[in-house]
Parts: C-alpha cells; structure tokens; sequence
C-alpha cells in the first residue's frame, strides 16, 4: 500500500553502514537526524496545500537543536515558540523576529512581554492575560488568540487539547468576552488559532475545527491568519494509518479558499507542525549493554532509557526498533527492549530480531521529535549527542554532556 511506501521511503534514507560509522565515531548513545527526510516532509506539505497561500511555522517544541532550525530556515520554514527561550534559540539559529510566534499557553505576562520586546507575534490563550495585553499595549500591536473550538483530537488524552476540559486556549463560548476586550483596547486581531491535539490520524478533525474557526472569524475584521496548529499523526509501525495529508490538503483549501472569498481577503493559512516534520528524521542509536535470558523471555538491555526517551513510558508510545549491526540476518527471536535506568523503563516490548549480541548497535525510530527535548539527566546520566545528516553529509551539532553539565550550577556548601 501506498502507506507502506511511504513508511519505507522515509525511514531508510540513511545506510545503515553510515550509522554504524556514527555510533563509532560518536559514541552511543547519539541520536541522529536525517535532514533529507525533513525537506521531503517540508515539501510533501507544501505540495498537498499548493491551492492556498500556506506558511509552516515549525513547531520547534519537538526538536530544538539550532542547527535543525536553522535548516527549517534554509527550507523556508517559519517557526513556532513556546517559550521565550525557545524563542531565544531561534533567533541564535538565525530567523528574524517576524519569522517567530510565541504561542503561549497558561504563562505569566513577564515571558509575553519578553517576546513582545524582541518583536515577536505573541498568540494569547485566556481572557486575563488578553486583557493585561491590552491595559499594556492596547492597539500598538497585532495579536493573535488561541481558541478553544471544543473538538477533540490527539491520539491519547495525554496529548488531547481541543475538548471542553482542557487547559489550552480560550474557550470558543467566551467568544463574547473576547470581542469586549477587542472593543475595549482596539485590540489588533491579525490571526486565530487552534490546535486540538496530537497524532491526529483523521483529517476531517481538521476540517471540523476550521469551521468552528471560520464562523468565529466573521465577527473579526482585520484577520490575515488562520491557524489550524499541529498534531498530524506520523506512522509508528509499519501499516500505520498516517493524515492523509493530500486528501486534507483537498478538503480544507477547498474550505478555506471558499471562506477567504466570503470574508473579502486572501487570508494565510498556517500550520504548525512537530511530529509531521521531524519524527520520522530521527533514530536514537543505542548499544546493547546486556542479554539477559529471563525465564519468560530474553531481555535486551540498552545504553539508553527514560532519560533520553520518555515517549514509551509516557505515552506508551511504539517505536520501532532494529538491530544495525546484523541489519542482514533474518529476524528470528523475540526481544523485550529495556533501558539502563532504575525504573522499568521499558523501550519495546515482544518484538522480531536478528539473534543480538551484546555490543550491537541497535536504532529506536521516530526519535526525531519529543525526544532529546524531553531528555532528562535522571540517575545523573548525560544527555546525548546529535548529529545532523544533509545531503550526504553529516554533523556533529550537539556534543555529549560531560560531569561538568552534572556539576554546573549545584552548590556544595560547608556543613
Ligand atoms: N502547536 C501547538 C500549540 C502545540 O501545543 C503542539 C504540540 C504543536 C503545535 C505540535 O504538535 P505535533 O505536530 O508535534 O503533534 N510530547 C508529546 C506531544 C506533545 C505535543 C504538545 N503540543 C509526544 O511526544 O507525543
């Protein structure tokens, strides 16, 4: 199938004899992008939103390493923060401030006016803070507001953000309240926004959010942005139902297009995307520290855990998993992957390998989002290095940490 087709296609761009020169070279663990894969993913977007006037603002929560946002800048990619040091890091990797949007959610008005002096487009998400907006800078400045549509989308409720509990966004029934605090400060409205979750598979979630957008937008009337936020659901395992991206692109320009004419603008459509661009660019490499043959199964035990992914544990997350160093042997026995730390960091569980040795190198998939951000130094453990491969090339862009990571910042006192 044609899902299948693209599974392949984007997760085997990288030889695995590359790989394995990385682990030498590098060390493991290390996680490792593919910058190609990131520019097909770019384009595939741009390719099924071709009707509409669409801009991607990468959402660099998934990955923030500089130098993979400095490549969404050479791809033409926009960039979506979430906190001023996010916003701090793009402009070390080069983006200029009107290439930057803040959206917040739930922060004090400190990280607001952090991102406001730099000349960054803040996105506001409660009525408090959109009011403290206008006491400080009434209609100096365009802003834009985070809605609440009370769509439910997201894979699990953990990453559910759209649905009437939620903390994000305000809710679309104060749509009253929003339009007095317009009145009251002249508030420069240039965009709404929403976003309803994360690996979201079915595309007509999108739909459904963007019209509870489009009947809130005609009571705004100097909008040149939508927003339809991030959440497209990538492939974990092979046959994995993805957003049909082409068939969203279809449905919503469609929409969108008709609404544009309704309203009297040609607006910009936005996406902020995380997983779509990077998941499937990254492969955490591990080795395999230990073969432990339980009576219930045999465990492979490797130099990577919780603190460098969290996403199994989290969210019970599947990750592929394969075995680089006998990449050409038969898969033939059933492993439970396990992590170094201790917790019951489980990393995949029942799955098919080669016969694996200790040594091995072995690559986790999808890790090219929420993985090193969310890494930790639990157990007092480094962080990983990373490396950037583009177009035949390949970068150390992050080094290991070393003890004095551990040590920095601690205080030893006198007792
Ligand atoms: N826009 C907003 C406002 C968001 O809150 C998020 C993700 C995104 C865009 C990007 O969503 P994406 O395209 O990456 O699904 N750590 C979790 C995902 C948390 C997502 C938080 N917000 C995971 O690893 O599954």
């Amino acid at each position: 199938s044609s899902i299948l087709l693209i599974f392949v296609f984007y997760t085997f761009q990288m030889e695995n004899t590359t790989l394995l020169e990385l682990a030498e070279n590098y060390g493991t663990p290390l996680y490792v992008y593919d910058g190609d894969v990131i520019a097909a993913k770019v384009e595939r977007l741009r390719a099924a939103f071709k009707e509409v006037n669409m801009k991607i603002k990468y959402a660099c929560k998934a990955n923030t390493n500089i130098s993979v946002l400095a490549l969404m800048k050479k791809l033409g990619v926009d960039i979506d923060v979430v906190s001023p040091q996010e916003m701090k890091l793009a402009l070390s990797a080069g983006f200029s401030p009107e290439q930057i949007t803040f959206t917040s959610s739930g922060v004090g008005f400190d990280e607001i006016e952090a991102c406001v002096n730099e000349g960054v487009l803040v996105n506001i998400d409660n009525l408090s803070t959109l009011e403290k907006f206008g006491q400080k800078y009434g209609s100096s400045l365009p802003v834009f507001i985070r809605i609440r549509p009370n769509v439910a989308g997201g894979g699990n409720e953990k990453i559910s953000t759209g649905h009437g509990n939620s903390k994000f966004g305000i809710p679309i029934e104060q749509k009253g309240e929003i339009l007095k605090l317009v009145n009251k400060y002249q508030l420069r409205i240039v965009g709404l926004h929403q976003h309803t979750g994360s690996d979201i598979k079915d595309g007509s979630t999108f739909v459904q959010a963007a019209e509870v957008m489009f009947e809130l937008a005609k009571d705004f009337d100097n909008l040149q942005y939508l927003d339809f936020g991030g959440g497209f659901k990538v492939p974990y395992k092979e046959g994995d139902v993805e957003t049909d991206m082409e068939d969203l692109g279809v449905q919503l320009s469609a929409r969108f297009k008709a609404f544009c004419a309704s309203y009297g603008r040609e607006l910009e459509l936005w996406f902020e995307p995380g997983k779509y661009l990077v998941s499937e660019s990254g492969l955490l490499l591990a080795s395999v520290n230990v073969v432990k043959n339980n009576p219930n199964g045999t465990l492979l035990g490797l130099n990577t855990g919780l603190n460098h992914l969290i996403r199994p544990m989290m969210y019970d997350a599947y990750h592929g998993v394969y075995n680089i160093s006998k990449a050409k042997e038969e898969a033939s026995k059933r492993y439970n992957i396990v992590g170094y730390m201790c917790e019951t960091d489980d990393i995949a569980k029942d799955r098919t390998l080669p016969e694996t040795e200790e040594g091995d190198i072995m690559a986790i998939r999808n890790a090219g989002a929420y993985g090193f951000t969310m890494a930790s130094n639990y157990n007092s453990r480094f962080r990983p290095a990373e490396v950037l491969y583009y177009q035949g090339k390949s970068h150390l862009v992050r080094k290991r940490e070393t003890m004095e990571d551990i040590l920095k910042n601690q205080i030893l006192i006198e007792l």
